[in-house]
């Protein structure tokens, strides 16, 4: 009895499940989703089950009505020659719609499902394939969140786009190709919720028209990456609320307005990349949540104002690369403490350094190079543990190369130094002074760079086992290269151009671990920078930007009074990129080995004394793009290739017995009597000198301090 009880009990409760779960889902609705999973040709969706409200990535409400499609990440593409199906209209009590990281492909004003969806709280279509222009208007007027960021829209972003969308709270239309003018009026009359606004990574060209300072409720203002010019709206600082304003990489300019200062929630102003002029506001005081401010590359000038070092959570100062100026002295960091990343670089600050600066523990990263500062290195410096990147040179005095070396080998976190032009004629320090040395243990760029030092190749280099790049080009080091050198486990690249260097090369120098051997290669990743380097091709008005320092590994030996054979072993180097010889005294034939060299790109043996033959096997050097073995003593024909026949006859030329294309001497059975007669003196002595960064660097670029994607080019002017 009690059993035919419990039964009955079970089956109520049971047929009360079915009961609810077969009106649970309205078939209609049932049926819509279905054919849109057959628009689908990858991966098919478990919708399967009769209660489509069970169905992964659908949440009905109580009615049973699909209020929620929310189908992110999964691999979704279309059939070919479908497009959104228009069944997605048909949801009409859907609410949020999440297709985002899929493959959808197709044009949004061509399906009419977009206008249908007249409950529509949610949309994020972002991370997808969709082209074309915006439909005519957002579809409800229930509309909170857009985003259709990352896809390939374009056109205009009309201010009829937002008829009605009363409570639109964020709009993101960044990363597609939309042109035209920034929809400022968005803010005129409804849309005051509006809090997050994201035009970034577009074409949208003209002024940013006023408008913006009706969203009282505006937090966030992106359009960066855009080609916006004119100045920026001056009623954009009435709208207090504001936290984040990112407008890098446009054209405008004007002066940074006063109005700034009653935008007190602000925690970053990015305006990197654009042609500001005139002096700083004064008063940033009340600032007092300013975290990043990055306003490099522009044409501002004028002093740092001193109220800046009252903005006590300021973790990034960079305002490189524009014309300010003033005695740095007079600033006081001490109320800093956040501080990470301090850049000046190529200004005009000059003084000397305060102390107070060594009061921000958590510096990582300081750049001052190329101002008119007198820097010294303070042992105070030591104080800064989380020290990683520091370039002073190119400053007006930077002495005691020995000492500051002494000093900084104490900063146990540092991975790139730069002191590029400093200590002008002092002696590399070596020996006794140099005995306790100890430290540089993650140093994996070093930089002493044109500082005209004299003295040797110094032993205690062998004892940075983490170095990557050694960059002393452009100073009078005498002696040979040490053996040693090939020795460094991690060394890739070497820049010893511009030296007084003698001897022969140590086939040592042929085993370095890091370029014989692929597998010890993969085991270092590309250098992450703490600040980006920059590089401006000669001739070029474009500013190159890196992020990121990648493996591509070279030996620039050019200038230098090296001379007996090219080793051999060199052909051990499998990974080498980059082989600059020239300008030494190097004799002998050109090694058929180098040819082992499948990632040769550049290779310059001219201006020696190397006789014989263009080895045969030069043919399969298929990556160069740069070669020279003019001026030497070279004989025969040119091997014919598509590669080498594409350089130049320069690359060629002064070498008295070579023939064929591209020289204009056609090889005959005796050469010379009528081989064309170039003297030395025709040599290309302005042999222009590759920076390292330039050659070594593959493209890496930010978004400020977001993220990481393709090469960034910087237009100027
Ligand atoms: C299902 O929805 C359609 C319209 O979408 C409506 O006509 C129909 O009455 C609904 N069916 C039920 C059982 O609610
Ligand atoms: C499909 O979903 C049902 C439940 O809705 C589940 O029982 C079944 O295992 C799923 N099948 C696959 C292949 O994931
Ligand atoms: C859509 O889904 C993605 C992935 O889960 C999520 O990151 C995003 O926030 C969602 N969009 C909205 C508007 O909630
Ligand atoms: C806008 O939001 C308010 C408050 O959340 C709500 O009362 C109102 O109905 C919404 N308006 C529309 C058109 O959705
Ligand atoms: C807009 O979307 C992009 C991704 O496409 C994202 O990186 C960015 O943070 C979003 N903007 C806002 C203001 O949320
Ligand atoms: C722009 O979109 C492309 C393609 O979806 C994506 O790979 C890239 O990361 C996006 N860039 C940004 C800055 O969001
Ligand atoms: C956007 O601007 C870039 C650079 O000027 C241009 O190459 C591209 O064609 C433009 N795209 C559109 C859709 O206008
Ligand atoms: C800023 O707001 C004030 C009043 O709130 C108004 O008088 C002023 O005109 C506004 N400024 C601009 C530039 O719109
Ligand atoms: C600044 O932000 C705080 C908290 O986020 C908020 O309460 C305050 O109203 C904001 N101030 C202004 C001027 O918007
Ligand atoms: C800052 O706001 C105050 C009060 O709203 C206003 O009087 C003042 O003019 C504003 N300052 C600037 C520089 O816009
Ligand atoms: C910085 O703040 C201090 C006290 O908080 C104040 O006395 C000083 O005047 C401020 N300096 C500037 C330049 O605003
Ligand atoms: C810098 O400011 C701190 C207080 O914030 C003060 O103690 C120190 O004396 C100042 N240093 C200089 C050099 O003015």
């Amino acid at each position: 009895m009690a059993n035919a009880f419990l039964f009955l009990l079970l089956l109520i409760f049971y047929s009360n499940i079915t009961f609810e779960n077969i009106h649970a889902c309205n078939q209609s609705e049932r049926s819509s989703l279905l054919s849109f999973a057959l628009t689908l040709s990858s991966p098919q969706l478990n919708w399967t089950s009769a209660d489509c409200c069970n169905w992964e990535g659908v949440t009905c409400n109580q009615g049973g009505w699909i209020t929620h499609l929310q189908l992110p990440s999964k691999g979704l593409k279309l059939k070919e020659g479908t497009f959104l199906s228009s069944s997605l209209g048909n949801l009409r009590h859907l609410t949020h719609l999440n297709l985002s990281y899929n493959s959808f492909f197709g044009s949004l004003d061509q399906t009419e499902f977009f206008l249908s969806l007249n409950d529509l709280e949610i949309l994020d279509l972002s991370f997808n394939l969709l082209f074309g222009v915006l439909p005519s208007s957002l579809p409800s007027s229930h509309i909170r969140m857009v985003d259709l960021s990352s896809n390939r829209l374009h056109g205009a972003v009309p201010y009829s786009f937002f008829q009605q969308a009363w409570n639109l709270t964020s709009f993101n239309v960044s990363n597609n190709t939309f042109s035209g003018p920034i929809p400022s009026s968005i803010c005129r009359s409804f849309s005051s919720s509006l809090r997050h606004l994201d035009f970034s990574f577009n074409n949208f060209t003209g002024s940013i028209s006023s408008g913006l300072g009706k969203c009282s409720k505006l937090q966030v203002f992106r359009a960066g990456h855009n080609y916006l010019s004119g100045s920026l709206p001056e009623d954009m600082f009435n709208s207090t609320t504001l936290e984040e304003i990112s407008l890098p990489l446009n054209s405008l300019n004007g002066a940074m307005s006063d109005g700034i200062a009653n935008l007190t929630n602000l925690t970053t102003l990015d305006l990197s990349y654009n042609q500001l002029s005139g002096v700083l506001p004064l008063h940033l005081e009340k600032l007092s949540k300013l975290k990043y401010i990055l306003l490099d590359f522009n044409y501002l000038e004028g002093s740092l104002p001193l109220s800046l070092m009252n903005c006590t959570n300021l973790v990034e100062l960079r305002m490189g690369n524009n014309n300010l100026g003033g005695d740095i002295s007079m600033l006081n960091f001490s109320k800093l403490s956040q501080l990470s990343k301090l850049d000046l670089r190529k200004n005009n600050f000059f003084g000397i350094l305060p102390r107070s600066i060594y009061s921000c523990k958590f510096l990582k990263a300081i750049r001052l190079n190329y101002n008119n500062l007198e820097v010294q290195i303070h042992p105070e410096i030591l104080s800064l543990k989380y020290l990683s990147f520091l370039s002073l040179g190119c400053n007006k005095r930077l002495t005691d190369v020995t000492g500051s070396i002494k000093i900084l080998m104490g900063c146990k976190r540092l991975a790139y130094l730069s002191l590029a032009s400093s200590f002008l004629g002092e002696e590399m320090p070596n020996g006794v002074e140099m005995a306790d040395f100890h430290g540089f243990r993650y140093l994996q760029i070093l930089d002493l760079n044109s500082c005209n030092l004299s003295g040797i190749i110094p032993s205690w280099l062998s004892k940075l086992k983490k170095l990557q790049i050694l960059d002393l080009e452009h100073n009078r080091i005498t002696g040979t290269i040490p053996s040693w050198l090939g020795t460094l486990p991690r060394l890739n690249s070497l820049m010893m151009q511009f030296n007084l260097l003698s001897g022969e090369i140590p086939k040592e120098l042929c085993t370095l671990p890091m370029l014989v051997s692929g597998q010890t290669a993969a085991q270092v990743g590309r250098i992450y920078l703490e600040l980006p380097i920059y590089y401006s091709p000669s001739g070029h008005a474009k500013l190159l930007q890196y992020n990121y320092i990648f493996y591509t590994p070279f030996i620039h030996l050019g200038h230098n009074c090296l001379s007996g054979n090219i080793p051999i072993e060199i052909g051990q180097l499998q990974l080498l990129h980059q082989l600059d010889l020239s300008a030494n005294n190097f004799s002998g034939n050109i090694p058929d080995q180098i040819s082992n060299l499948k990632y040769m790109e550049i290779l310059d043996l001219s201006m020696n004394h190397l006789s014989g033959k263009i080895p045969a096997s030069f043919r399969g050097l298929n990556f160069l793009s740069r070669f020279n073995v003019s001026y030497n003593n070279l004989r025969g024909p040119i091997p014919s290739s598509t590669q080498l026949q594409s350089f130049n006859a320069s690359a060629f030329e002064g070498n008295r017995k070579l023939c064929g294309a591209p020289l204009p001497n056609k090889c005959q059975r005796t050469t010379g009597a009528d081989a064309p007669d170039m003297s030395p003196q025709d040599a290309d002595t302005k042999e222009h000198q590759i920076p390292w960064f330039y050659v070594s660097v593959a493209l890496g670029f930010i978004t400020g301090f977001w993220g990481v994607c393709g090469p960034l080019v910087l237009m100027r002017k």
